[in-house]
């Protein structure tokens, strides 16, 4: 028998079936699994988007490059803004806007937004944007940051946003790789009631960056920061006089397949990777499973906690919801500004029926306590959603059970930058869901698990995931570089997606994502994933948050090591080490007993909140730190490597 690419240990009994009134009102209906993978996508690509002329072939698949709706022309703008106006949806709100300083609120229509999209539009063809002119936007997330984008498809310019907690380094290699001439930003965000100066962090980025020929500027904070005379504009006074009549601004009739956008994501090596994203299959994957997954309704208030500097933002609060012509919730500060129950408040507000967040910010609330969502009528939400990382069953269920009431469904999403869409995802009204699964692919995606010579896992198994067939949203290549492209995501099957994360199938052909496959740990021949090892340690009622890594061993080839953050602040101790050690084992057997257990306050993680077992395994192996530019708090290693090497000297 072959050791298996990545064991199973962990076992999860729970099950929710979709409550009842839920199935009988759901947008995705059983029968449409029954929908063949053609018929699907014809039809979404037909119906759910409007064209300026339709598209003669659904697709073309020439490995590993794929083309959608070939042949049709269209335009994101048009779809996302234009159409809902033209249909007397003009007063629907677009997105209720909350500030960070308390009290500062708005609310945007679909006809405010045609006007700001048209005028910001008319503006950047002043200053030569025209299509295929490529712009950047760093931003914080205010109503602007959507209004950019929709601008510059508009026009026909496709836009890379980075994300505005990113360094002047990080922004001057995207503007630079990507060649951008013009960049949008503002003068200062909120964030934690202090200020981020965007505009000063892009000047330094700019002497990196020579193709930036002129600065928009927002005023957001009013605090002066320096403008450079004939580079430089203030959004306000470059925008006066525009019209705002669609009119004089008609969207630019775009190829299926045109940019729409590039995302910058890093991989393994320091430099970003441009992920592309076309025009026609983008809005139409995105636009499509926002609709079925997420069960949105003409009156539904959907609220996706992300930033829109992720892909999670473009895909999921500006593309996908707007092409529906959803109200959405924008909110630009930190889920613990002023007070931990800051999110709830904004629930409650505005009557949130469908909350999408990351299970990271899960696992933060579990750790300030369910108290803060006690405070506050939370009745309207309907359904929740993850996305992210794997997320732990018992943040699963503790989402569930204090934000959900114990009524709604929870959809655990998985897709990736490179994916565009979600690609595996209960459907809210027909998956028995179980905590910590993602379940199944979407109708319309061919997802499998392979073990490492290329054979498909079955039911029980663990190895690696792929995708077998193109799909609408999928990226269209790496920026500049079809060599890395190939390389990347195309060499380990042939024609086959490689999606770099472990998963297993469970015996009802459920998928369980497993994490990244750089980060599953090799114990004494055994092949174990992180999350199984720190969603035991997840379970325990004292626990927070743990990372895993393993660490060389001479004997077992490796041994595990855990990071642990207890709830409410606590200090570990030796008797809470044994216990969580002893907690494991019972939970999913000795082999994955962790050898040590560090307590520590915060876990490394990204920008975005994954956590970072790439550093955690520098620090359990004594070495110097790799890249750790892409951390949000540098502080927090430094942090851990002193309490490893405090452990260390007391043994
Ligand atoms: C990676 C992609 C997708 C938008 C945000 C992240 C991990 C994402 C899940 C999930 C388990 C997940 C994977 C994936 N991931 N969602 N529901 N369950 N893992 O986009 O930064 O491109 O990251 O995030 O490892 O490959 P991204």
């Amino acid at each position: 028998m072959t050791t298996p690419a990545i064991e199973t240990i962990l076992t999860e009994d729970r099950r929710y079936p979709p409550p009842e009134d839920f199935a009988a009102q759901a947008n995705a209906q059983p029968d449409i699994y029954e929908r063949s993978f053609d018929e699907f996508w014809e039809t979404e690509g037909r119906e759910r988007l409007s064209w300026f002329e339709p598209f003669t072939q659904l697709y073309e698949w020439k490995p590993p490059y794929a083309k959608w709706f070939l042949g049709g022309k269209t335009n994101v703008t048009y779809n996302c803004v234009d159409r809902h106006v033209e249909r007397g949806l003009g007063d629907k709100v677009a997105y209720h806007w909350e500030g960070e300083p308390e009290g500062e609120r708005r609310d945007v229509t679909f006809a405010e937004l045609q006007r700001e999209t048209t005028r910001l539009a008319n503006a950047l063809k002043t200053l030569g944007v025209g299509k295929g002119t490529a712009v950047g936007i760093y931003m914080g997330m205010v109503p602007e940051a959507a209004i950019a984008m929709l601008a510059c498809a508009r026009i026909g310019a496709p836009h890379t946003v980075v994300f505005g907690g990113f360094s002047a380094d990080s922004l001057s290699d995207r503007l630079h790789d990507m060649e951008c001439e013009v960049l949008i930003t503002q003068d200062e965000a909120w964030r934690r009631g202090t200020t981020v100066p965007l505009k000063r962090t892009a000047d330094e980025a700019l002497r990196e960056a020579p193709s930036v020929r002129s600065v928009v500027v927002l005023r957001r904070t009013g605090n002066d920061v320096p403008m450079t005379e004939g580079r430089d504009f203030w959004w306000h006074e470059l925008v006066e006089g525009e019209p705002d009549d669609p009119a004089s601004c008609p969207c630019e009739p775009m190829d299926s397949e045109d940019l729409l956008y590039l995302l910058y994501t890093s991989g393994t090596t320091a430099k970003p990777k441009g992920i592309a994203h076309t025009t026609a299959g983008y809005l139409c994957g995105v636009a499509t499973t926002h609709h079925y997954i997420f069960d949105v309704e003409p009156d539904s208030v959907y609220w996706c906690a992300a930033d829109i500097g992720w892909v999670t933002g473009h895909s999921y609060i500006v593309y996908g919801p707007l092409c529906n012509g959803t109200t959405g919730v924008l909110y630009e500060g930190t889920p613990d500004f002023p007070d931990k129950d800051r999110w709830w408040e904004i629930v409650e507000r505005y009557e949130v029926d469908i909350l999408y967040t990351a299970p990271t910010a899960i696992r933060a609330h579990m750790k300030w306590g369910h108290e803060h969502a006690e405070k506050h009528d939370l009745s309207s939400l309907r359904l929740l959603g993850s996305v992210g990382e794997p997320i732990n069953p018992e943040a699963w269920e503790w989402y569930r059970r204090h934000i959900g009431g114990g009524r709604t469904p929870v959809v655990d999403t998985w897709w990736q930058t490179e994916t565009g869409m979600i690609m595996i995802s209960p459907l809210p009204g027909i998956t028995t869901t179980k905590p910590g699964s993602a379940t199944k692919p979407f109708p319309g995606v061919d997802a499998a698990v392979y073990d490492e010579s290329g054979n498909e896992v079955g039911p029980g198994g663990g190895g690696y995931l792929v995708l077998r067939r193109p799909w609408p949203a999928m990226l269209r290549g790496i920026y500049k570089d079809d060599e890395r492209y190939a390389e990347t995501y195309w060499s380990k099957y042939g024609d086959v997606y490689f999606a770099g994360d472990g998963a297993r199938i469970d015996e009802d052909g459920d998928f369980w994502l497993l994490g990244r496959v750089d980060d599953v740990m090799n114990v004494s021949g055994h092949r174990i994933s992180t999350i199984e090892v720190e969603s035991a340690l997840v379970d325990h009622p004292r626990v927070a948050e743990a990372a895993v890594c393993g660490r060389n061993d001479a004997q077992t080839g490796q041994a595990i090591v855990a990071y642990v953050t207890l709830k409410g602040g606590e200090d570990g101790s030796v008797e809470m080490l044994e216990e969580l050690r002893n907690h494991v084992a019972r939970k999913i057997g000795p082999i994955a007993k962790p050898a040590n257990i560090v307590f520590t306050p915060e876990l490394p993680k990204t920008r975005s909140g994954k956590i970072m077992r790439r550093l955690l395994r520098d620090v359990a192996e004594q070495r110097t730190l790799g890249d750790t530019t892409t951390l949000a708090d540098p502080g927090v290693v430094e942090e851990i490597r002193d309490r490893a090497a405090a452990e260390a000297t007391e043994e």
